[in-house]
């Protein structure tokens, strides 16, 4: 098992990363991701790191709000931008020049890719958004629903997660319902007795995360969905946490829908969702933002991408990142997220006081993890950990926390100043 003293010391020096004051450094030539396979593994993830734009003594934690774009999606998207500003005179409007506008495009080829990346059973069933808040709301705009039927969240769902289905049981007379999730959760059992709890005759909507935002627990989508499907409940997923944390297949899992955001695990540039529907439900749900492809019942998916004017060079950014996570290999990455929770979360049990609000059972954890240490507010580790790595560096290491104020415990993922 890992020393104490050596994971403290490492866990400080990855906690150590000062705000984001500089400018961002000079984008070094990438090599090729391909040359890097046959490196040893410590090697590979240091070449791989070297890939991202941010300082070498600066380690970002936060993807579970929003990725770091590697440098060779930040590179397409300022280079796309700067072709469209230079170039738009050219621009014909029958191919020719740059484009100028995102918003009416099919993207057909990456719709083909994130369709792979998610096992869909055609690029038909993808619909590119803004974000998963979009993919959440154009189903819950999108569906018929009467007075009465009823709607199961979790006790633990984003906004972005549960608003709209509040707006729909608000406005048509719906009934809305929350599963109350366990905390920790570590026996998958308990959670789907939770949600399967809630189910009655006139449930309509399940409507649950894939992965839980705070916690950031896998939850065992796919018992849960076997058994809605067996009494006729529409299900949804929110995966906004899920696409590049760990693998996601939907016709495995067996939802209706799916939606993400791809700027999180999968590193493309802020305002990129999707939106799974599946070929058999898809024509049940109306087209929320219309344009001229509302009816397109031919490539179901265009008409939910058709969203009006865009900047095109985050859809550049987005391909960029779906080829980036494919060229590093989906599975290595999900393996290497995975590797570093379990280091996290293991290490963190060596320490006394510390408390996991994230599950540890194999199948539910992956690279969130949310802890604290019993009497110590989270803003106060925060700020300890850097203190001592950034600006202390000559401290001494006896015990890291020896010196923390007490009070309550929180978590230290604690970004979240705007949301409820
Ligand atoms: C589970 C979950 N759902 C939805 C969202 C909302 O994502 P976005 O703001 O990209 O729409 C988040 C963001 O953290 C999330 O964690």
């Amino acid at each position: 098992m890992l020393n104490r003293r050596l994971f403290l010391q490492r866990t400080a020096a990855t906690a150590a990363a000062t705000p984001l004051l500089g400018l961002l450094p000079a984008l070094a030539l990438e090599p090729e991701i391909e040359s890097l396979a046959s490196l040893p593994a410590d090697q590979y993830w240091k070449t791989v790191r070297k890939l991202f734009p941010m300082p070498a003594d600066e380690v970002y934690f936060n993807t579970g709000t929003l990725g770091v774009q590697p440098k060779a999606v930040l590179e397409k998207v300022i280079a796309a931008m700067r072709d469209a500003a230079v170039n738009c005179a050219k621009t014909d409007y029958q191919g020719k020049g740059p484009l100028l506008l995102s918003g009416y495009e099919p993207y057909v080829d990456l719709r083909k890719k994130i369709a792979a990346l998610i096992n869909a059973s055609s690029y038909q069933e993808i619909a590119l958004t803004q974000n998963a808040t979009y993919g959440m709301n154009y189903v819950s705009n999108g569906l018929d629903l009467r007075p009465g039927d009823e709607i199961i969240n979790t006790d633990q769902e984003h906004g972005g997660g549960r608003a709209g289905w509040q707006v729909a049981a608000a406005r048509y007379g719906l009934v809305y319902k929350q599963a109350k999730l366990p905390v920790p959760a570590n026996d998958p059992q308990e959670v789907i007795d939770s949600i399967m709890s809630q189910v009655t005759p006139k449930t309509r909507i399940l409507a649950i995360p894939h992965i839980l935002s705070l916690y950031g627990v896998i939850l065992p989508v796919k018992e849960i969905c076997r058994q809605a499907r067996e009494r006729g409940i529409f299900t949804i997923l929110d995966g906004a946490q899920a696409v590049g944390q760990i693998p996601v297949d939907v016709q495995d899992i067996g939802c209706d829908a799916y939606y993400s955001s791809l700027h999180k695990w999968l590193l493309a540039p802020a305002g990129n969702g999707i939106l799974f529907l599946r070929k058999e439900v898809v024509k049940d749900v109306w087209t929320t933002l219309a344009s001229y492809q509302w009816e397109n019942h031919d490539d179901e998916g265009f008409r939910f991408t058709q969203r009006g004017t865009g900047n095109p060079a985050l859809i550049v950014g987005l391909e960029a990142a779906v080829d980036f996570h494919n060229q590093l290999g989906p599975r290595t990455v999900t393996n290497r997220i995975k590797f570093l929770g379990d280091y996290l979360r293991n290490g963190l049990r060596q320490i006394p006081n510390v408390e996991i609000f994230s599950s540890i059972h194999p199948e539910m954890c992956a690279g969130i993890t949310t802890y604290g240490i019993k009497g110590v507010k989270g803003v106060d580790l925060q700020n300890e950990l850097w203190k001592r790595k950034s600006f202390n560096p000559g401290l001494p290491r006896k015990t890291l926390f020896a010196t923390l104020p007490t009070s309550t415990t929180s978590n230290t993922r604690s970004m979240r100043r705007w949301r409820s």
